[in-house]
């Protein structure tokens, strides 16, 4: 018997869940099936349950689906109802589904494990106020910063998101001019890197021994990750990793069992370097 699993979005077919999906079925010996379903909009919801009944076990759900997949889930783990975004969908066996956030868990596991970024006591700067920075902040606030400040094109959204989250730990938010003194961490959660862009970040911001994130990943070193470089960074990283940690998170909720990511990781990075 083969678990079928599938991610939802739109597009997908440059979705890299598959991929990663069947490498850690291959090294957790599971007959693991997993697909991309593109879900035209108005038709998400139906997709998912038309999923579940033919027998799937679960799914992710990425871009622009994560809202919807919140409002489709039965039951909410703790990050998902917060988050107000569900990447992950487990059915049980009476069809009832359960909806998690892994991306803050792939982000905090990828800096601090993977990397050896220690995350507490440090100066955080976190650009974008979206659906991506939502879905981080709390497992990014429980690691104790000594402070996290959130900067967004739109000022008025990173107050919103700081307050909605000050429960968890010293956040703060603000525009790109509100941006002042120095970080151990400047974390890009903007979709302008996608664009080549970069946002307007005051010279200096980066600590000495600071290190610089970005939640996006290409071939070639993002705008993002081609600043931190030029700023000196000590590690100046993009969001493969992230991406590889979420997944595998998902991997454990279904599955019950733990993927070693290190192996898949650097798998995924010469396939996307040989693209
Ligand atoms: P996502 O789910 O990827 O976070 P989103 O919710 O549409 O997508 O949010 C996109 C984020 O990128 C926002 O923070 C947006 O800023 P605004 O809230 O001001 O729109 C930010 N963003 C997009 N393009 C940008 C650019 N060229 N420069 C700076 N920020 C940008």
């Amino acid at each position: 018997m083969v678990d079928n699993y599938a991610v939802f979005g739109n597009p997908i077919a440059h979705s890299k869940s598959p991929r990663i999906h069947t490498l850690f079925g291959e090294q957790t010996g599971g007959a693991v099936e997993y697909g991309a379903i593109c879900s035209e909009p108005e038709e998400f919801a139906q997709d998912v349950m038309m999923f579940l009944v033919a027998g799937g076990k679960g799914c992710n759900v990425t871009v622009p689906y994560k809202q919807e997949a919140w409002e489709l889930a039965d039951e909410l783990s703790d990050y998902a109802a917060r988050a107000k975004a569900v990447n992950t969908l487990a059915f049980s066996e009476d069809g009832t589904m359960v909806g998690y956030n892994t991306d803050g868990i792939g982000i905090v596991r990828d800096l601090q494990q993977n990397h050896g970024i220690a995350l507490q006591g440090k100066r955080i700067l976190l650009l974008g106020a979206g659906g991506a920075v939502r879905g981080v902040l709390q497992p990014l606030l429980e690691a104790q910063p000594a402070s996290l400040f959130i900067a967004n094109r739109t000022a008025s959204k990173a107050l919103e998101l700081a307050q909605d989250f000050a429960e968890f730990g010293k956040v703060s938010g603000g525009g790109f001019a509100d941006i002042d003194g120095q970080f151990d961490l400047i974390i890009n959660g903007t979709a302008a890197s996608l664009q080549g862009e970069l946002p307007p970040l005051p010279a200096g911001c980066l600590a000495a021994d600071g290190c610089t994130y970005d939640m996006m990943y290409s071939a070639k070193p993002t705008a993002f990750v081609a600043w931190g470089r030029a700023q000196g960074a000590a590690q100046s990283l993009d969001g493969l990793g992230m991406l590889v940690e979420q997944a595998a998170e998902a991997f454990f909720i279904w599955r019950g069992v733990r993927p070693s990511t290190a192996p898949v990781l650097a798998q995924l990075r010469e396939e996307l370097s040989r693209q």
